[in-house]
């Protein structure tokens, strides 16, 4: 399995909109982080879909090693 860039050690605060559908960039690749742009093509990575069940602000995954996908879970503290 391929393993994903890091585009930066932390995660990624952003205001999100209930209802709103985000592509998450699970290979790193991608210049508008943390949101896909389709940089993955080519790569066996895919986006990952984060739907906002609130406007809230999110910490999106920044390292790609979260294990709850697009959200951050502190992996990038042991990486
Ligand atoms: S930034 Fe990836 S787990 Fe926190």
């Amino acid at each position: 399995m391929a393993t994903p860039e890091s585009p930066q050690g932390f995660p990624y605060g952003v205001e999100v909109e209930e209802g709103k559908t985000y592509l998450w960039c699970s290979c790193g690749k991608s210049a508008k982080q943390p949101f896909c742009d389709a940089a993955h093509k080519g790569t066996e990575f895919v986006p990952i879909k984060y739907t906002a069940e609130a406007s809230k602000r999110v910490s999106f995954c920044g390292c790609k090693h979260s294990k709850k996908g697009a959200v951050c879970d502190g992996s990038h503290n042991r990486i």
